[in-house]
């Protein structure tokens, strides 16, 4: 397993995985939509599907995170041609960045010039409930300042600049479009907008560390999508993100709550539909 652990990949391995899809069909899809914890169904919606494994594409990673499918799903989505990748990558099952990162840089070869990204997060916010979504309009990557960005390691001129901008991460056009259509499909009352920490994982925060993220000006905290937007970023995607409250993130001593899997699991199934007819007509407006 010397290389499941490596810490970048080359141009020619990006490629390689590129050249495969685009040989295996022929659908070239403008958008890619990363469907997050228990959001794989919005897959199903594609027209004209076709799908691969990912054990089945060179170079790809597996996922190891039940509720999380593994497949590439290539379809229609509101007439347009996009990308669905059924589960994702994290950096708490032993990948190193590069590795959690990887689909962006094949995707940006494939043609995609577009990212949407969905996670399941706990709510740090209080005046967030379980089961609202939170529009992402910034992020704070503790992981990034503690040392594992995806971008660590030589620069590659063919992906991007070596001292990449953030504070433009979350495109303001798509972020304004999504709230116009939250009101318009009436769901302002349970979408927001906020600021999404990522934290590596595997274990929830702890009591201390949750009043820590909110003194830091977090509204979510989970443990993906902050590699991926950097890395999409970098070779010049544009990105909307968004994050399901799947949770409230314990605060208070006084408390008996524990974070679990299996309540994120629940809420994910509980507001899919909201959430695939919110994405479906975001995809429908997006030029
Ligand atoms: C929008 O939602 C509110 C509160 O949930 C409800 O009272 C109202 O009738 C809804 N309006 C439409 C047009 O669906
Ligand atoms: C929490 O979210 C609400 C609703 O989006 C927002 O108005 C408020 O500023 C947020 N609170 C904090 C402390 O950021």
């Amino acid at each position: 397993m010397a290389s499941a652990n490596r810490c970048s990949y080359t141009f020619e391995e990006y490629k390689e995985s590129a050249e495969w899809l685009l040989a295996h069909t022929d659908k070239r899809p403008e958008l890619v939509i990363i469907c997050g914890s228990g959001l794989g169904t919005l897959a199903e919606q594609l027209e004209d599907k076709t799908s691969f494994k990912y054990q089945d594409i060179p170079h790809f990673p597996l996922s190891t995170v039940p509720g999380h499918e593994g497949r590439l799903v290539f379809g229609k989505l509101s007439g347009k041609q996009c990308v669905c990748m059924q589960g994702r990558f994290h950096f708490y099952e032993g990948y190193p960045m590069s590795k959690v990162t990887f689909p962006i840089r094949v995707f940006h070869l494939i043609g995609v010039k577009t990212l949407i990204v969905t996670n399941a997060a706990g709510g740090i916010n209080r005046s967030f409930n379980v089961g609202d979504i939170m529009l992402i309009k910034d992020h704070l990557n503790i992981a990034g300042l503690s040392g594992q960005n995806p971008l660590c390691g030589q620069n590659d001129e063919r992906f991007g600049v070596r001292f990449p901008c953030m504070s433009d991460a979350y495109d303001k056009q798509l972020l304004s479009l999504a709230l116009e259509i939250a009101k318009e499909m009436n769901y302002s009352s349970f979408i927001h907008q906020g600021v999404y920490c990522m934290l590596a994982g595997p274990t929830y925060e702890t009591i201390a560390e949750c009043c820590m993220l909110n003194t830091l000006g977090a509204d979510a905290v989970g443990m993906s999508t902050i590699p991926e937007v950097i890395v999409a970023r970098h070779c010049g995607l544009r990105v909307f993100g968004l994050s399901l409250i799947t949770n409230k993130v314990v605060m208070d001593y006084g408390t008996h709550e524990k974070a679990n899997h299996e309540e994120v699991l629940q809420t994910c199934k509980l507001r899919a539909k909201d959430l695939q007819a919110f994405i479906t007509k975001l995809v429908s407006k997006v030029d």
